[in-house]
């Protein structure tokens, strides 16, 4: 079974699998995996420009078990994908902790509350491999036994239910 451990930066994807690793599970970041993929650098958002498909074609020849984590790992050929979600307002919190720039911020604060990642994963994987866990209110160790949960249900129809920041949305709708 090969996992995808995804969502907006900041959801506490990396704590999550550091967690999931001291349980024994195999993590590896997609920033690790896309190393040699690196196929340009965008300037503008300050980050590598990854040639995914590069990367999916020596992931697909995989057969272990893995989780990979990172906010692209979705795009892998996956069995299943676990979406971490937060608060839009939580998430500025801890992006704003990490010492992010406000551009960027703002920019990810809006791909949380408008669900960007998991359009993306339902529409690689379909609805019924796909989970959401919402970490707001955990800790990195509670998420990961909520992850842990959803593997131990052989990963069947998701998690706890689908994530709907709609609200936020609505209160914040000239800001985004
Ligand atoms: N469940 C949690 N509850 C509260 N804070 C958390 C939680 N998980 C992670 N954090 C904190 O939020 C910040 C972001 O976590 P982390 O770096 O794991 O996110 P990430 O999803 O891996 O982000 P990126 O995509 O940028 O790598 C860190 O400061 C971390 O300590
Ligand atoms: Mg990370």
């Amino acid at each position: 079974m090969k996992m995808a451990l995804t969502g907006t930066p900041g959801t506490g994807k990396t704590a999550a699998g550091a967690e999931l690793a001291t349980r024994g599970y195999t993590v590896e970041s997609f920033d690790e995996l896309a190393a040699d993929c690196v196929v340009d650098f965008d300037r503008e958002r300050n980050c590598k420009v990854v040639d995914v498909d590069a990367v999916d074609r020596r992931f697909r020849k995989r057969h272990d078990q893995v989780i990979v984590e990172g906010h692209l790992s979705h795009l892998l050929s996956v069995d299943f994908a676990v979406i971490l979600r937060c608060h839009p307002d939580v998430l500025r919190e801890r992006l704003k902790a990490k010492g992010w720039p406000e551009a960027k911020i703002r920019e990810n604060v809006a791909a949380e509350a408008l669900d960007v990642i998991t359009v993306q994963a339902v529409e690689r994987h379909g609805e019924e491999r796909v989970a959401e866990v919402d970490t707001t209110h955990l800790s990195a160790q509670q998420t990961a036994e909520e992850i842990v949960k959803i593997a131990q249900r052989g990963f069947l129809s998701g998690g706890a239910g689908w994530v709907d920041w709609s609200d936020w949305v609505m209160d914040h709708a000239g800001q985004i």
